[in-house]
């Protein structure tokens, strides 16, 4: 799943995602996800961060920790964001999660919830997540499970060419993957962290169930049943709570950025930030701070996920 050089990048620039995916039929989804996530997220923090975190659809579970930084690849998601949550506590940083602009340790919370699909390399990633991760940290993640009910039937029936059971990930669509359980424990094992809790979700994500039983309550059964994730995996999505290694220590005591280009610090100037060992300026434009940079923008491509 390792792309050449740098990994692509899904272009959710302009798109339309909170209308056309949340507006209307997957209330059942957003209410299971949050019941997993109030299950997961640590009751009280310092300074947590969100990657890709959109439109800032998850931020009520997390709004309680002190600082929260929300990062994705589209300013036009997170000046949404911006609208709705404001600046009190806030930081939205625009840029490549593969190139993350802080500082080793400056997190202990990170989140991903529907975004690990698209990175088209997950190692990489992982790497990030474990560098900016204070020791003991705690790290939410949800995934796409390849080895789910319904893959396993199309499989069986010969209507899916692709094998649920192998633990390589599956790209059913471009810049869209689905993962096997084993392979992602194996990914954050191998980076140090230990698993202490998974939940699976989603277990009614059928459109004849949707329509026939309210969502309120299709949700609340699906809490009812995602303990199970402990013992065996078969939904469409997987919520995991790991830690990183080491006792838990304090983040940095103020968020503190890195320069993605050359990794040096930069420093504060009118409207921005300056790296002077490499002499890249960063804007702060509409509250967002704008770390994109311009090698990153490899091949976008319009989700639809
Ligand atoms: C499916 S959305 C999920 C949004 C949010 N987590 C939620 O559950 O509502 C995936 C998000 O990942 C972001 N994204 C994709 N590739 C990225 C990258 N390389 N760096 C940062 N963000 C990225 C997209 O811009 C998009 O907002």
């Amino acid at each position: 799943m390792e792309g050449k050089g740098e990994p692509r990048i899904i272009d959710y620039g302009e798109s339309t995602y909170k209308r056309d995916f949340w507006g209307e039929g997957r209330e059942y989804e957003d209410r299971a996800e949050r019941f997993a996530l109030q299950r997961l997220i640590p009751p009280q923090g310092a300074r947590v961060l969100e990657i890709g975190a959109g439109f800032g659809r998850l931020v009520s579970q997390y709004r309680h920790f002190r600082e929260v930084v929300l990062l994705d690849y589209s300013d036009d998601q997170l000046r949404d964001a911006r609208r709705t949550w404001g600046d009190d506590g806030f930081q939205y940083v625009a840029a490549n999660w593969y190139h993350m602009p802080f500082a080793d340790a400056s997190f202990d919370a990170v989140l991903s919830v529907r975004v690990l699909h698209h990175a088209e390399d997950l190692p990489a990633l992982m790497d990030e997540i474990a560098r900016v991760l204070a020791p003991g940290g705690i790290y939410v993640l949800e995934f796409a499970n390849k080895r789910n009910l319904k893959a396993i039937a199309r499989y069986v029936l010969r209507r899916q060419a692709w094998n649920p059971f192998d633990p390589q990930p599956v790209e059913y669509h471009p810049l869209h993957w689905d993962f096997h359980p084993r392979w992602m424990h194996d990914l954050l094992r191998a980076r140090g962290f230990a698993i202490e809790r998974r939940l699976t979700v989603s277990h009614f994500r059928a459109e004849p169930l949707k329509r026939l039983v309210p969502a309120r309550a299709l949700a609340r059964a699906d809490a009812a049943l995602q303990w199970t994730g402990r013992y065996f995996q078969l939904t469409p999505s997987v919520f995991i709570r790991a830690r990183a290694p080491g006792s838990p220590t304090p983040p940095t005591e103020r968020l503190v950025f890195r320069c993605p280009t050359c990794g040096a610090a930069p420093t504060p100037e009118a409207g921005g930030l300056r790296c002077d060992a490499c002499g890249v300026v960063y804007p702060l434009r509409d509250g967002i701070w704008m770390f994109k940079s311009p090698q990153a923008l490899v091949g976008g491509e319009r989700s639809h996920a």
